[in-house]
């Protein structure tokens, strides 16, 4: 068995990560964020203060444990700097607990320029979260990108400057007419430099030293580039072999993979969602869950648990279980519906999910019907601790995933978790 786990978000994202691998990171020495930047929002609880966290790994606020961004992952400086110093508030934060990738890719002034323009310009726009995520991922595969080691030093950051300006003469146009932003990136640099080392190379060192390591994704599994509902999904591999690609190592290491749920389902920006509710549930789930993006704000769309789309992400990423979040949510209706399979015009009923995206806009779900609970859940204990209707509720959706059901949430706060 190895001491390397991995949690990943199990559908469109805001699955509630941050909160367990906080409570997870109790039980390892390393925490590594393996893909996405600032574009995720991960809202803990610390000593009843709510913080976000969009780049840092949750498991930071734990004194004396390491966190890393491994490769995979792509940075944005300024905003990174104003993080370390919001977690400093609370923890001691040294270039020994927090290590940055030399090779991940960084976000530029210019890269958020392109994500806002295309957004603005395109006839169907993805929604996304404009902070320059996709346009940096494109640079990396096209290899004209920054990578952190790169960046710190000034004399290769200026070639980059130059190559940019050469290829891309808006580059140039954009770093005079913003040379206030350029001038905030250069003065980042200098301020993360003693961050940026081989964290790679470092976490492999610790795994084959017997430390625990556990991988956090950002995101969730339905936005992955390679597995999620192109083209509305995010720039990176989300799924939990993202994870291998980031950190170069082998899943033999792998003890146990998670994906985290929400007990019902959320969603940002465009893109099919076939559980969407437009009613006085949705609204519920809304309010009661508050949905809204920790990033940007915006209102986030809200549906029934969608079990064929847990089915494929449990596929894509091998769970050995699920952490049902924010059960508590749920608590106060009087039925409770799960998506088992869908119904489709042509195709008739569909309990695989589509690849094609226009399949599943065309989707209508075909649901299971629970009985509510008005009890409050437990705060902390078991599974089984829970009322009778809970209980049957999370058997139910065990059965129609067949993969097991291995902790629920019921609170925003670390204590608030039940386990099997
Ligand atoms: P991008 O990652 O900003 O390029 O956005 C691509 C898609 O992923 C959009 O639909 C975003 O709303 C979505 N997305 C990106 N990050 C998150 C997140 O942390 N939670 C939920 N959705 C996200």
């Amino acid at each position: 068995m190895g001491n390397v786990s991995i949690v990943v978000g199990a559908q469109w994202g805001d699955e509630g990560k941050g909160k367990w691998i906080d409570i997870l990171a109790r039980d390892v020495e390393i925490v590594a964020r393996f893909q996405g930047g600032n574009n995720a929002g991960h809202t803990l609880y610390v000593d009843g203060q709510k913080v976000v966290l969009h780049q840092i790994p949750s498991g930071i606020f734990h004194e004396g444990k390491i966190s890393a961004l491994c490769s995979g992952v792509v940075v944005n400086p300024s905003q990174l700097l104003v993080e370390i110093k919001k977690v400093a508030a609370f923890v001691q934060l040294t270039p020994e607990r927090l290590w940055l990738s030399a090779r991940a890719h960084v976000i530029s002034p210019w890269h958020i320029h392109l994500d806002s323009k295309t957004e603005t310009e395109a006839a169907k726009p993805i929604g996304t979260t404009k902070r320059g995520i996709g346009p940096t991922y494109a640079e990396k595969a096209n290899r004209t990108g920054i990578r952190l080691g790169d960046y710190i030093n000034p004399i290769r950051r200026q070639a980059w400057y130059e190559s940019l300006s050469h290829t891309t003469p808006k580059f140039a146009e954009h770093r005079k007419a913003h040379a206030d932003q350029w001038q905030e990136f250069d003065q980042a640099a200098e301020a993360l430099a003693p961050f940026v080392v081989d964290a790679e190379h470092m976490v492999r060192a610790q795994i084959k030293a017997g430390k625990r390591a556990l991988l956090e994704g950002a995101q969730g599994a339905l936005l992955d580039i390679n597995h999620g509902t192109y083209p509305y999904v995010t720039s990176s591999e989300t799924a939990a072999g993202g994870a291998f690609a980031s950190l170069g190592f082998s899943p033999k290491s792998i003890d146990k993979i998670y994906g985290v749920a929400k007990a019902y389902v959320t969603r940002v920006g465009s893109g099919a969602f076939p559980t969407e509710l437009k009613d006085k549930v949705g609204e519920h789930l809304a309010t009661l869950g508050k949905e809204f993006g920790a990033t940007t704000g915006r209102p986030r769309r809200c549906g029934w648990l969608d079990a064929v789309a847990l089915r494929y992400s449990g596929a894509i990423s091998g769970y050995d279980g699920l952490i049902l979040n924010k059960m508590d949510i749920l608590t106060g209706l009087d039925e409770i519906k799960v998506c088992v399979a869908y119904e489709h015009p042509v195709h008739g009923r569909i309990e695989e999910f589509p690849w094609d995206h226009e399949i599943l806009s065309e989707c209508k779900p075909i649901y299971k019907s629970f009985k509510g609970w008005t009890e409050e859940l437990p705060q902390g204990g078991k599974i089984s601790d829970m009322s009778a209707n809970a209980r049957a509720y999370v058997d139910g959706v065990e059965e129609i995933l067949g993969y097991p059901v291995s902790m629920v949430g019921t609170g925003v706060n670390r204590q608030d978790a039940l386990f099997r």
